[in-house]
């Protein structure tokens, strides 16, 4: 079988890991890569692939089959827009877009070209998640009430080294709690309204590390979720999961999400219920451990985006999609900085007829 040609660019932190899964995919193969930073010509250099200085001149030079958006954010719509100009499928990385107008921008050229863009919220193609969203829309746990859920990660210090993760858009909500929010999308569905309080009180710097969000879902669950990236603890999907690529597994837990008939700790899958028997909060529990396929989250996002390139499957996260789990982060934003509860339909407003689904 013909191996896809994918290009990357960006060649930083995470552009790298896709640099590794590829080359270790058999069915595609790195056509080039678009960084000017030296470290990135030296990359190029030691895995013998083209090197560019930027992604127009590599997308005309290679003509890849499909490319890989690892740029800093502000960059990714110029970038998508790029990759469709020239018929390339692309997978971006999140955030989507830096703005929500940028991300409907990309999702309307998109959708007027055919030309598929898949966005790197890469924990929708992980086992717990999507056992967690099959469970829940199962009924196994009856009507779903609430869930909790935590991202506490000690970040070091020179993470912020890099200038874009000072700057606003750079924190921990916009870098971290989006991936949170769009698992709890996937497995609840829409958010309709959130509360939050955002603090940088403990690094100080001009970007938020921790908040604390309250929200309220179409379906009426209410939930919260606490995040920070200065604490030392291992309650983060990232650490928990064993799927992250540059985290040690800690088995534990970072998402309970709870229902009339049961409740589910996510990512061990432990499922608590009262048996055929039925009971109450003075009975006992059982619990059972639901298995897991086993699979690993970036191969299988790899596999999914030779899928979309090839046309027979459409992207399991668009830019419209991920526009809305980005309209969500915005309003934890808006929430917290305005000390009131934002509605997600007050972000859409005047974007519902430019690609908002
Ligand atoms: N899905 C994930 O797990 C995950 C993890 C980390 C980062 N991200 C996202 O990926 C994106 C990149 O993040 P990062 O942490 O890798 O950033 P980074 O700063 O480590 O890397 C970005 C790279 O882009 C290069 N670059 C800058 N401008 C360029 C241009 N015009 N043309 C070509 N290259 C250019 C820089 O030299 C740098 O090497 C961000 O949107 C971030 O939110 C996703």
């Amino acid at each position: 079988m013909q191996k896809l040609r994918i290009a990357v660019a960006g060649a930083g932190l995470i552009g790298r890991e896709h640099c590794t899964l590829i080359t270790s995919h058999p069915g595609a193969v790195i056509a080039g890569i678009a960084d000017p930073a030296p470290e990135a010509q030296a990359l190029a250099e030691s895995l013998g692939v083209p090197h560019f200085g930027d992604l127009e001149t590599m997308l005309d030079a290679v003509r890849p089959d499909g490319a890989i958006v690892a740029l800093p954010t502000g960059l990714h719509k110029s970038a998508a827009l790029s990759c469709i100009g020239r018929g390339i499928p692309s997978l971006v990385e999140k955030p989507v877009a830096a703005t929500l107008a940028d991300a409907f921008e990309m999702a309307r050229a998109s959708e007027a070209s055919g030309i598929p863009i898949l966005v790197g919220h890469h924990r929708r193609h992980s086992a717990d998640i999507r056992e967690a969203r099959r469970v829940v829309q199962s009924g196994k746990l009856g009507r779903i009430v609430t869930v909790n859920g935590m991202a506490w990660v000690d970040k070091p210090d020179r993470y912020f080294d890099v200038a874009w993760r000072r700057e606003p858009g750079g924190g921990t909500l916009l870098i971290n709690l989006i991936h949170d929010v769009d698992c709890l999308r996937f497995i609840l569905g829409e958010i309709r309204r959130v509360g939050a309080f955002v603090s940088n009180d403990v690094r100080g710097l001009d970007v938020e590390d921790t908040a604390s969000v309250s929200f309220e879902f179409d379906s009426g669950v209410l939930g919260s979720f606490t995040i920070s990236d200065a604490v030392a603890s291992p309650y983060s999907w990232e650490r928990t999961s064993g799927q992250a690529l540059y985290f040690p597994h800690q088995p534990e837990n970072y998402l309970f999400i709870g229902g009339r008939d049961g409740a589910l700790e996510v990512p061990t899958m432990e499922y608590w219920h009262h048996g055929p028997e039925g009971g109450d909060w003075q009975a006992d529990l059982t619990r059972e451990t639901l298995p897991l396929d086993g699979t690993q989250t970036y191969d299988n996002q790899l596999a999914h985006f030779l899928q979309v390139i090839a046309g027979n499957e459409p992207p399991v996260i668009d830019a419209a999609d991920a526009a809305r789990t980005l309209a969500v982060i915005l309003a934890v934003k808006r929430a917290a900085a305005e000390a009131r509860t934002v509605d997600i339909a007050e972000m859409l407003e005047g974007l519902q007829d430019s690609g908002a689904p």
